[in-house]
This record gives structure tokens, sequence and C-alpha cells, in this order.
């Protein structure tokens, strides 16, 4: 994908008005679409991880933990992800699941062609989900490939979709006892999501799922250069 391919809609500066919607909008639309928490819906807000000064608990029933663990178990490192030796690591796919550029390119490429082979029978996935298959060559174990949102602007959903990437990759996680996941910062490459955003939806959903689930243990944000930790670090500082 190339930036022609986006359209002339990937040209336009993102509209400032749409970054006023705070974070927790974006969030909560993910919850209303997509998910329903084991039948409930997900008790934790983004307000109970901003307890002024104070350690509170966020979450709430026999789950509920110390907001200092959740921000604990979340690290952010520069560099390759392909490097990292963890249980999963998340690819930036495409709907195709089929290979790219980007991050895409070079976990491919570090996998072997027999990752390619596995995401063939996977027949795709749709932008905002996530598929898992084995890392083959890789130091991880597995791959979790999602397909994050191209960026048109804001008003299509996008940082729900964004929202998704993150929880349907942790569900993937947690529901095979991943301990430790680590991700890129999805959609803000080719596809052009302001990284800053980016960055504060993928803390907060982060912290929202770790929240009420113990696993994964550990989340850990690879971001490839500095422009892309620091947004990283300011977002979870925000949260902190
Ligand atoms: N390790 C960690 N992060 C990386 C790496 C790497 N080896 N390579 C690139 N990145 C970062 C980019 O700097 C960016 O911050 O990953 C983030 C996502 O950028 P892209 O890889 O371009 O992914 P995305 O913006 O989601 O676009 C996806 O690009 O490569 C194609 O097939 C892919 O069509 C899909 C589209």
């Amino acid at each position: 994908v190339c930036s022609s391919d986006l359209g002339e809609g990937a040209a336009k500066p993102p509209d400032k008005r749409q970054f006023q919607k705070p974070v927790a909008d974006a969030v909560e639309a993910d919850i209303n679409q997509n998910v329903r928490w084991r039948g409930r819906r997900h008790p934790y807000r983004l307000a109970q991880v901003k307890p002024e000064g104070k350690v509170d608990k966020v979450g709430q029933g026999e789950n509920a933990m110390a907001e200092t663990e959740v921000l604990r178990r979340m690290t952010i490192v520069e560099g390759d992800i392909t490097r990292l030796e963890v249980a999963a690591i998340v690819n930036a796919a495409n709907e195709t699941l089929l290979g790219g550029g980007g991050v895409d390119g070079a976990i491919h490429a570090a996998a072997g062609p027999a990752l390619l082979e596995e995401c063939r029978g996977l027949g795709g996935c749709p932008t905002g989900e996530a598929r898992i298959t084995r890392g083959y060559a890789l130091a991880a174990r597995h791959v979790i490939h999602t397909v994050g949102p191209i960026w048109q602007g804001g008003g299509e959903g996008e940082e729900a979709l964004l929202a998704g990437c993150y929880r349907g990759s942790l569900t993937l996680a947690r529901d095979r006892d991943l301990k430790a996941i680590a991700f890129p910062a999805i959609s803000t490459g080719v596809y052009r999501f302001p990284p800053a955003r980016a960055a504060e939806i993928a803390v907060a959903t982060v912290a929202q799922f770790l929240a009420d689930d113990r696993i994964p243990e550990k989340v850990i944000f690879c971001c490839f250069g500095e422009v892309s930790a620091d947004a990283h670090r300011a977002a979870l500082s925000g949260i902190g």
C-alpha cells in the first residue's frame, strides 16, 4: 500500500476538531460496538485510571486491582519488534494478511515463508479485528495479526476500530494464556493515524483491559523511533 492507494483523503491534514472528543468516547464506542465482556458491559471506565493523585482500585469485582499494578504491567521500548522474545508480537497487517511493507514486511521477512503459508489459510481479516498464527523463525512464539484503520480524518470510526485492534489482540493473548505481548504503533505508518492520538487510544485500551484481566501479565509498546516512543510515554503519564 503506498500513499496514493490511500486516495486524496490521505493527503489532507487531520481535522483538529476531531481531537476534541475525549479518548474515553473512542474506547466507549469500541465497547458498545465490539465487546460484551462475558455478557456484561465492561465495568471499567477510563476515568477510574485517573484518580486525582491517589492509588485507586480500577476495574470492579474480584479482578479489581490497584492502578499502580496496571501501570506496572505496561512498558515502552524503542526498537525492532521482530527481535523481541515474547509469547506474541502483534503485526500491523492489511485485510489480506498476505504481507506488505513496514512492520508487516519486517515480521514476514524475519518469520520466513511458512508464516505467509499459514496466513493464506486464514482468508483475510476485517479492519479492527485480529487473528493469531505461529511465529516460525521469529523469537516470538506467536504473531497476532491485526488490521488497523486507515486514517481518513477521524470521522469514519477510526478511533473505535483502532481500540478494537488492541482489545482483539489482547483477547487472543488472554484466551491462549500468553503472558507477554508486544505491540507496534498500529496504523501510525502507512495508514497515517496521528501518532499522539493513536498512542492515547492504545494506552487507554490496554490499561482498561489489564484492569480486569490478569493475562497478559505484561504488555510492551515496541516503538520504532523516538517520536512514537515519546507519544506513548506522554499517553502513559497521562493516565498515571
Ligand atoms: N518494529 C516495530 N515497529 C515498526 C517496525 C519494526 N520492525 N517497522 C515499522 N514499525 C512501525 C512504524 O514506524 C509505525 O510506527 O510500525 C508502525 C506502523 O506502521 P506500518 O508498518 O506502516 O503499519 P500501518 O500504519 O498500520 O499500515 C499498515 O502497511 O505495511 C503495510 O501491509 C501493511 O497494508 C498494511 C499497512
